[in-house]
């Protein structure tokens, strides 16, 4: 019979709308019944089955089922709605206990760092800093600091050559030419700074740094020197880390000699590092040879002078330990963020 349908009809829209557990399934519900298309207008439809006395009250009936449907529809329309809005809410809740975003901060190079502590360790002892050009006059580089064209030392330090006349220079020694040019003795400058060499290996780079110091005074002495460099280590290093000077050479110091620091890897006992000595030179040093004093009209009778050249990156590879010199100009993120 079309009533009994009809109830049946009722029942299982009834249920649909109750068992709908998201909007979604409950509008499907809801067109799957109560639309046009849908189970009670094919009810209205198949009316002209019945007698006509009793269409009257079908259409009664079926009006009311869908009436009655219809407010549990939205009813239960409701409660869904307010149930999804709790928990969109609960699942956009703002933690303010949580950490902001993370955002990569730059940081200086080691090679930045190490030059500020040995800047800042000289300064304290009166040393101002000085600059001079990377491309430099023949002249700067080599002939005021006494090493003539055809002197071997030139051989020593593979030049990158610019022109006849000019070169990358390849230390900062030429630093304290331009120094004793500009400032009036007594004084003490100290320059660090890149320095270019045609070289590359482990141990060496084609563009490294080197920190020049030059003091000139009344009486200058080894002594002095030699003081200054082993405060100037113990303060850098630490006091564990121990210095030794080698005589040797430079055109432009005399006596000359080359400082040492004890190999913090093997601490002394020789490893790779050192090449089994147990040392690593960090650079040279002596008295101003009284010739370059001439070549900037310092009369040498009256002025005396001693100077240090040190590798930035030997100071930072016996500080921190480090295998390969090559590293501080990867620019390997990896590399440069321990610091
Ligand atoms: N300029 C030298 C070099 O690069 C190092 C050096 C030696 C610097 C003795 C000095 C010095 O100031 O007195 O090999």
């Amino acid at each position: 019979m079309l009533q009994e349908k009809a109830n049946q009809v009722y029942e299982q829209a009834k249920a649909a709308i109750m068992a709908a557990n998201d909007t979604k399934t409950l509008y499907a519900a809801k067109v799957q019944f109560l639309g046009k298309q849908g189970q009670l207008s094919s009810l209205m439809k198949e009316m002209v089955q019945l007698p006509k006395e009793e269409r009257p009250e079908f259409g009664k009936l079926v009006n009311e089922k869908k009436k009655s449907l219809e407010s549990q529809y939205e009813l239960r329309e409701n409660e869904l709605k307010r149930q999804e809005l709790e928990t969109q809410i609960a699942n956009e809740k703002l933690d303010m206990s949580l950490p902001g975003p993370q955002f990569n901060r730059g940081q200086k190079h080691p090679i930045t760092h190490v030059i500020e502590e040995i800047t800042d360790i000289l300064s304290r002892l009166g040393y101002s800093v000085q600059s001079g050009p990377l491309i430099e006059k023949d002249w700067f580089n080599f002939e005021a600091l006494n090493i003539p064209p055809d002197h071997p030392a030139r051989d020593e330090q593979d030049t990158f050559y610019i022109d006849h006349n000019h070169v990358l220079r390849t230390h900062t020694s030429p630093v304290q030419i331009h120094t004793m040019q500009k400032e009036k003795p007594p004084f003490r400058a100290i320059a660090p700074g890149p320095v270019f060499r045609c070289d590359s290996d482990v141990s060496h780079s084609p563009n490294f740094h080197q920190i020049e110091a030059l003091l000139i005074d009344k009486t200058v002495s080894m002594a002095d020197l030699k003081g200054t460099i082993a405060y100037f280590v113990r303060e850098f290093f630490g006091s564990e880390i121990k210095t030794r000077f080698r005589p040797s050479f430079f055109p432009f110091t005399e006596p000359s000699a080359e400082v040492d620091c004890s190999c913090p890897i093997c601490k002394g006992k020789g490893c790779r590092m050192c090449k089994g000595s147990g040392w690593i030179e960090i650079g040279g040093s002596g008295l101003v040879n009284p010739k370059v004093l001439e070549q900037v009209n310092i009369d040498p009778s009256e002025w005396q002078g001693f100077a240090f050249g040190f590798g930035v990156e030997r100071m930072a590879i016996i500080k921190y330990g480090i295998s390969d010199i090559r590293l501080f100009s990867d620019n390997d993120i990896r590399f440069l963020s321990q610091f």
